[in-house]
């Protein structure tokens, strides 16, 4: 298992490959006939076409993270997604649509997929007051990785198994395949929204009763971060090294 190219990235790849076949052909969708591709306004169509290879249809059961949840959209902020979307995230699978970033779609779509990912999944009050750590690192902190050792074998790895080598309930969160192509923020974010449709806990439910702190969900990504660094010279390193194209 631990020779194979992690399920994730492998099928994030593949969905880049086909995605990557549809943008080169510029195929308009179904519907669109009549339309050029920068005049489709339709969010249905640009989410299908552009984003639903990757965070799945309805925005969950996708490779990528479920944008659909409505936990993580309470807890991600618009200006952060609407940038992500537009410059996608480098190193890693994630691209950039903005056609000032070398992408394909214009200002007005991006606003449409982000504004609508929200106004049809998002769930206000679904966090009822509860207070959920932030979204991104506010401090800046580097973290603790030492302690961030400690906070993995309390919350994780009971599903994710001795130093995130995979267990039973959770795979393997350390192998280089999955670490390299994984940027500090999403490692962050999926630990505090977990992928409610694979059944991975968000930051409350790792152990019931026993929120995660700031500072917990800070150091343990701190020391995942530790985990990749102990890896240099790999292969994937060029990636990061070179900047995709159109990124900034
Ligand atoms: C080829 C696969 C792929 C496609 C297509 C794709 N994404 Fe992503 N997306 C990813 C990956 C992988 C990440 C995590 C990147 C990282 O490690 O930071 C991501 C991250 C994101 C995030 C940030 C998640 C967070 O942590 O807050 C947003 C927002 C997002 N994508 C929106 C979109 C939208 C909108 C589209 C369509 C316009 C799209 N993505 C298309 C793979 C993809
Ligand atoms: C109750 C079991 C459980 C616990 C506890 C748990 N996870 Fe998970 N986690 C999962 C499952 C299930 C998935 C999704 C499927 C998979 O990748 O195994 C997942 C996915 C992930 C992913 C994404 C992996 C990917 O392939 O995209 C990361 C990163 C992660 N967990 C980190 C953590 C961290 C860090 C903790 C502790 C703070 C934690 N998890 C606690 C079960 C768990």
């Amino acid at each position: 298992m631990r020779a194979l190219l992690h399920p994730c990235i492998s099928l994030a790849l593949g969905a880049l490959l086909l995605g990557g076949c549809e943008f080169s052909h510029g195929r308009p969708g179904k519907d669109s006939e009549t339309l050029a591709p920068d005049e489709i306004l339709d969010f249905k169509i640009l989410y299908a076409e552009n984003c639903a290879g990757c965070h799945g249809t309805d925005g969950r059961g996708g490779a990528a993270i479920a944008l659909g949840d409505p936990v993580y959209l309470a807890i991600a902020e618009e200006a952060a997604m609407r940038k992500v979307t537009a410059e996608g995230v480098r190193g890693t699978s994630m691209p950039a649509f903005a056609r000032s970033a070398g992408g394909m779609l214009t200002d007005k779509q991006i606003d449409v997929i982000t504004t609508q990912i929200r106004a049809r999944w998002a769930r206000p009050g679904i966090l009822a007051g509860v207070r959920a750590p932030s979204y991104e690192n506010l401090q800046k902190s580097p973290g603790d990785a030492a302690r961030g050792g400690l906070v993995y074998k309390t919350y994780c790895e009971s599903c994710h198994g001795a130093e995130g080598r995979g267990g039973d309930k959770g795979s393997a969160i350390t192998d280089r395949a999955f670490l390299e192509l994984v940027s500090d923020q999403e490692l962050r974010t999926l630990v505090i929204v977990g992928r409610p449709e694979l059944n991975a806990p968000d930051w409350r439910g790792n152990v019931p009763g026993k929120p995660m702190s700031e500072a917990d969900v800070t150091d343990v990504v701190a020391w995942l971060a530790s985990r990749r660094a102990q890896n240099p010279g790999l292969p994937y390193r060029a990636i990061e090294s070179t900047p995709a194209p159109g990124a900034r």
